[in-house]
């Protein structure tokens, strides 16, 4: 399985790539996470990469492909990914083709701009694990404890109301484009993010006929 997920900020993306990443025993490429482990490392791509992050905007297409392809080299993803956040706009999808990285299917998760608002407010996550959670829909065991490894959960510096909505201009901007670009390719497929996890995993799995 060779999988692209798209969607705004917020539409469930890593939330799915999680749960997909377990039944298919395929990584899931986060940029997302990759960047903010290093802007919490402190390297020189954290250093380059925290302004636009924290503003909503996108990391320079030059940092974000650097980092991508140095981790799409590693053994793990020889028998096939789930990309989270990556491609982001036309140039990065076009990259992907020229580097000959080949894509099975791009799954669009579609919701409402109102819906996102309200997911992003309750958004806790991992800052060791990047394991996310939702205080209604989704919540932690232990209220405010990752599950997972037991580190506080916090919440994302960009998932303030300003800055949501600026990330949600870019992806109609920039990210929306793209499921016309994999729609040209034969490749694109599109889910409703419907309210609760699981029953969006079903629509997920059905999607893909697994
Ligand atoms: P990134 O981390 O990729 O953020 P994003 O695309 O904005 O997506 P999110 O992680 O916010 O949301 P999600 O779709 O994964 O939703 P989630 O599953 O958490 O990127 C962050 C920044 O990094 C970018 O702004 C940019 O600066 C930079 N960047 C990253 N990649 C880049 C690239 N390729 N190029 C340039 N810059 C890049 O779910 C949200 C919440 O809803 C959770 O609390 C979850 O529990 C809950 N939830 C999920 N599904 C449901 C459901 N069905 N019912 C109820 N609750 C649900």
């Amino acid at each position: 399985m060779k999988l692209i997920l798209l969607g705004p900020p917020g539409a469930g993306k890593g939330t799915q790539a999680q749960i997909l990443a377990t039944k298919l025993g395929v990584p899931t490429i986060s940029t997302g996470d990759i960047l903010r482990a290093a802007v919490k490392n402190g390297t020189p791509v954290g250093l380059e990469a925290k302004g636009y992050m924290d503003r909503g905007e996108l990391v320079p297409d030059a940092v974000v492909i650097g980092v991508f392809l140095d981790r799409i080299s590693q053994d793990d993803c020889k028998h096939g990914y789930i990309f989270d956040g990556m491609p982001r706009n036309l140039a990065q999808a076009q990259e992907l083709d020229r580097q000959g990285i080949q894509i099975d299917t791009a799954l669009s998760i579609e919701i409402s701009d109102a819906e996102i608002e309200k997911r992003l407010t309750g958004r806790r996550v991992c800052p060791d694990c990047a394991a996310t959670f939702h205080v209604e829909s989704d919540p932690p065991q232990k209220d405010d404890v990752c599950d997972r490894c037991d580190s506080v959960l916090i919440i994302r510096v960009d998932d303030e109301a300003e800055t949501v909505k600026q990330r949600l201009a870019v992806y109609h901007a920039e990210t929306e484009p793209l499921k016309d670009y994999y729609k040209g390719q034969g490749k694109l497929i599109t889910v409703q993010n419907i309210n609760g996890i699981e029953e969006t995993t079903a629509a997920v799995l059905k999607a893909l006929g697994i």
